[in-house]
């Protein structure tokens, strides 16, 4: 790994546990991580936990980020949540395209692309997810898929609006079914997501944005998936609800 890219881990809680579970489990992971400075750390809880878990986190080097947003700035959208609400309640990060967001929700490359403006414009810290589906793979098409969504989010943006940028390479097959990776398999997207953000924002940004994996981390795949070269981190879904396992697979990396 290029020491100037400093690792980062995230925990996305996704749609799990009370507020009180919440509260525990921010606690339990600012105890075992705020002395860590090697790794950035990130967690990201359900909306109706972030101020209770900022407050727990309040003054530690852990981040805290939303799962999703909507890229309206306000209005009658029932349900959904602005970047500028986000940011109120003490978030500095957000997940945007997440690939369940992508398949299960339903939000397109170009809902995509607007949910990161929104962001920006609002001084959230992106966590741009990208993913290829099984039958993509099985199609050979998961560079293509990559780099089409990389394509649709970021065009047009530039390099000094997208300073706080950090991309998650997630192959959907990969999430929450147990089949992670092999590193192998993570380096060679990485890679080549590195070289195509390269053709959009020059090789000085490619070269210092970094580039998470995501699906089924646990503690004992993250330290060979971070030794490879382009891996700068992971994005962790079910394994981030245990504090110690998640404090294990922050500290992975050799
Ligand atoms: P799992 O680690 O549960 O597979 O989830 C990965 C993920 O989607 C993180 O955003």
């Amino acid at each position: 790994m290029t020491p100037k890219r400093k690792p980062v881990v995230g925990g996305n809680w996704k749609m799990h546990g009370t507020l009180g579970e919440a509260q525990d489990l921010a606690s339990e992971v600012r105890n075992r991580l705020s002395s860590y400075g090697a790794v950035q750390t990130l967690v990201f809880p359900p909306f109706p936990f972030l101020g209770a878990v900022a407050q727990r986190l309040a003054d530690s080097n852990i981040g805290l980020g939303a799962q999703d947003l909507h890229f309206e700035k306000k209005g009658a959208f029932t349900g959904a949540v602005s970047a500028e609400m986000l940011t109120s309640v003490g978030c500095a990060w957000v997940l945007v395209g997440h690939s369940e967001r992508r398949h299960v929700f339903g939000d397109s490359d170009d809902v995509v692309a607007k949910k990161l403006r929104a962001a920006l414009a609002a001084g959230l810290k992106p966590v741009l997810c990208v993913g290829e589906k099984l039958e993509e793979r099985k199609a050979g098409d998961t560079f293509a898929v990559n780099r089409r969504q990389l394509r649709t989010a970021l065009n047009g943006l530039a390099g000094d609006q997208l300073q706080h940028l950090v991309l998650a390479y997630e192959p959907v097959w990969a999430i929450g079914t147990g089949l992670v990776a092999t590193p192998e398999q993570a380096q060679e997207v990485h890679a080549d997501v590195r070289a195509a953000v390269a053709e959009l924002l020059g090789g000085a940004f490619a070269g210092a944005v970094r580039i998470q994996y995501g699906g089924s981390v646990k503690a004992e795949t993250a330290a060979g998936l971070m030794a490879k070269a382009d891996v700068d981190g992971l994005l962790v879904g079910g394994a981030s609800l245990k504090a110690e396992e998640f404090a294990a697979i922050v500290r992975a990396r050799a």
